[in-house]
């Protein structure tokens, strides 16, 4: 059964009333069946209840609430779609759970500019089909792209496969409106490619996980759309065989549009959850690459394949296989997409987003294996490895309880120390949010700290706004 902690907070049933009048009846929720749902993300198997659950209409309805919040001292959580996996999501004080659900709208697609401005409930897939309808491309793609809201992408500063070629999403969010914890609504920039002008605060929300504001409308820069890809999997004997392929392949010229790696058990866990694709897989294999190149000239992207496949094949590569048709590239994504929700389905376990740089890859995989055979703990490897980001799912598999929540506490930290040796940090691409924040002295030091808690003051005096995310 999911733990489940009601917290009491200063919410009082006045501050209900004024919601109310605020949002309307029908948009402030205390039932219990609505404050379950609020009550997690994809974190795990954390439960925490909000008090109340409201869905504002629109900005200005936000800025009212959280007037109300910060002169109450109400804590308020801000939520876009939850399948977030660091916990930024949780309503851990309880009070205010406020969705951004209802503010949903492509509010305009400017192909003259290339750019789209859009409110932050929308479903990060719809939002990249209405753009592809138009020839343009929002590259940054997380796995839950289905489901996930880019309001949430923003807060995480998401990546996704395609960020090893077009980059994450901060590289597209040009001005952003906010809505201050202190119920003040800015534009943080401007919509122009270039910004000398004064402190970048765009680039401040962006990441920030709903601690610092909240987004009501974002504008995005686009590009145009690729006419033309080109998939395949390249298995491997050895895994850090596969980690050091990837390095190669960038030094040799090549800029994929995607290189995604998984252990054997990443994509056989995957197979067995999807059901319904089937890679064949020699007895040997222990790793894949999925390699993508894209492009609008298909002798030019057949040249790149040829030329990564000589490349794995000097790092012992076994039988490629190159994706025939469309349907069987999006079969292939189905099982590399789906790899996080298999590994959840199939055990307890935990989730840490290591990212160093690129070439650092083998020595980070060897170490995370090193480091589980000294705790006793399996993890399941995969992730964006062009980008050097390694998804570890540690599994609890034969551990104990006390494994669990003791001593495998310290081998995370081992893991998290040697990441920082190697010049990475403890996330790529999932957060700091709740569950990671007692790692983050690990990758910054007490004078960073202050800077980031100093930030959070000033735009948050009562610390009403998502607190105790990111650190205490
Ligand atoms: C992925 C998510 C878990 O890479 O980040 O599938
Ligand atoms: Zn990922």
């Amino acid at each position: 059964m999911p733990m489940i902690t009601a917290v009491s907070s200063s919410l009082a049933i006045e501050h209900l009333f004024l919601f109310q009048q605020i949002c309307g009846e029908k948009y402030v929720f205390v039932d219990e069946e609505v404050l379950h749902h609020y009550s997690h993300d994809e974190t795990e198997d954390l439960h925490f209840l909000p008090d109340v659950v409201i869905k504002p209409g629109n900005a200005e309805e936000i800025s009212s609430i959280l007037k109300i919040c910060n002169q109450y001292k109400i804590p308020v959580t801000p939520r876009a779609a939850g399948t977030g996996l660091s916990g930024g999501a949780l309503p851990h004080l309880g009070g205010v759970l406020l969705s951004v659900e209802r503010l949903n709208k492509i509010i305009n697609i400017d192909e003259r500019n290339l750019q789209v401005v859009t409110e932050p409930g929308v479903i990060t897939e719809v939002l990249q089909n209405a753009i592809k309808e138009k020839g343009l491309f929002y590259p940054p793609d997380p796995s839950s792209r289905g489901s996930c809201m880019i309001g949430g992408n923003i807060a995480e500063n998401s990546g996704g496969p395609k960020a090893v070629k077009y980059g994450v999403v901060k590289d597209y969010v040009l001005n952003l409106e906010v809505v201050l914890p202190t119920g003040e609504i800015i534009w943080t920039g401007a919509n122009v490619l270039k910004n000398a002008t004064g402190y970048n605060l765009t680039q401040l929300i962006v990441g920030s996980e709903g601690t610092l504001g909240i987004v009501t409308k974002a504008v995005l820069r686009l590009i145009p759309l690729p006419k033309l890809d080109l998939l395949m999997l390249v298995p491997f004997k050895d895994p850090v065989d596969a980690c050091a392929a990837v390095s190669a392949i960038f030094a040799a010229g090549f800029v994929p549009s995607a290189m995604e790696f998984m252990e054997r058990d990443a994509i056989e866990w995957s197979m067995r959850f999807v059901n319904d694709c089937i890679v064949p897989m020699n007895d040997e294999t222990q790793a894949h690459l999925l390699i993508e190149v894209d492009g609008n000239d298909i002798d030019v992207l057949m040249k790149e394949m040829e030329g990564i496949s000589e490349i794995v094949m000097g790092f012992n590569a076994g039988d490629i296989l190159f994706a025939d048709d469309a349907q069987q590239k999006a079969e292939l994504w189905k099982l590399r997409r789906r790899v996080g929700e298999a590994v959840k389905s199939h055990s307890v376990y935990k989730e840490e987003d290591t990212v160093v740089p690129r070439a650092e890859l083998p020595v980070l995989l060897k170490g995370v294996k090193e480091i589980g055979k000294k705790y006793g703990f399996h993890s399941v490897c995969y992730g964006h490895a062009g980008d050097g980001n390694l998804h570890v799912n540690i599994i609890k598999g034969e551990l104990s309880d006390e494994q669990w929540n003791g001593s495998l506490k310290q081998g995370i930290i081992e893991i998290f120390e040697l990441v920082k040796s190697l010049g990475g940090t403890i996330s790529g691409e999932h957060g700091i949010g709740l569950v990671q924040k007692d790692y983050l002295p690990i990758v910054f030091n007490p004078v960073q700290m202050r800077l980031m808690k100093s930030i959070k003051a000033l735009f948050d005096p009562a610390n009403i706004l998502n607190a105790g995310k990111i650190f205490d």
